[in-house]
């Protein structure tokens, strides 16, 4: 044994037979262990979260992204809005339906008492916009779910409104149209969770206007239950 291994030997030994010393490093390490991890705001956690998505390279989507869009509203809104994806102004801005059909959103949300920024989270699941407004990947799909679903936990909304097929198929884990799946209601992550048409689709088909109206309604009576 050369003499750097007997020395740690001596040292062992001789915080074995010190009892003091290992009595005093054990509890001090016992209550670093039982000390709760720094507490982090529901604030913090959520731009934590918009930092992690802003420079997010999980999927190919970054490369043709200008900018990613994590999502915009308050903590503890009555509604979360779900989109699909960016579209190209979504995707300068870095803001969540800021074109046409955010405008119009605005207006659905009014008319149920719910305001942008007041009362509302707006999200989408895919945070980069998909070249030419296609329909997201699998692959895209898995990679950033996880952020909208740590967006919910912190935000804690009391009601999920899915607009328009994608997200409604997404957190639903369902094939059917959006046709099909609005008109109930469901549940994620423990939140209940209302689909409806995508407010672009309703400004091209006027005729879902009336079915989107009901969802609305669905919606505020959820919240005044
Ligand atoms: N359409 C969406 O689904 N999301 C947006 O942010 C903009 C348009």
């Amino acid at each position: 044994m050369n003499s750097d291994a007997l020395r740690d030997v001596i040292e062992d030994v001789k915080h074995l037979l010190d009892g003091d010393w290992s009595r005093r490093e054990i509890e001090k390490r016992e209550a670093q262990q039982q000390q709760p991890a720094s507490p982090v705001s529901r604030e913090e956690a959520l731009e934590e979260t918009a930092r992690t998505v802003s420079s997010c390279r999980r999927c190919g989507l970054a490369e043709t992204r200008t900018m990613a869009v994590p999502g915009y509203g308050v903590l503890d809104p009555l509604v979360m809005v779900i989109g699909e994806a960016p579209g190209s102004e979504e995707d300068r801005q870095g803001l969540p339906f800021v074109g046409a059909a955010g405008q119009y959103l605005d207006k659905w949300l009014a008319a149920i008492g719910l305001e942008r920024g007041g009362n509302v989270f707006i999200g989408n699941i895919i945070k980069c916009r998909p070249p030419q407004n296609r329909d997201p990947f699998p692959q895209e799909q898995q990679a950033c779910l996880p952020f909208l679903k740590d967006q919910i936990s912190i935000v804690r909304p009391k009601v999920l409104l899915c607009v328009g097929r994608i997200s409604a198929q997404i957190l639903l884990a369902k094939t059917d149209g959006i046709g099909r799946l609005r008109g109930s209601v469901y549940e994620f992550q423990g939140v209940p969770l209302v689909p409806t048409y995508h407010p672009s689709g309703v400004l091209r088909n006027p005729e879902y206007r009336r079915p989107v109206w009901e969802d609305l309604k669905q919606v505020r009576s959820l919240l005044d239950e």
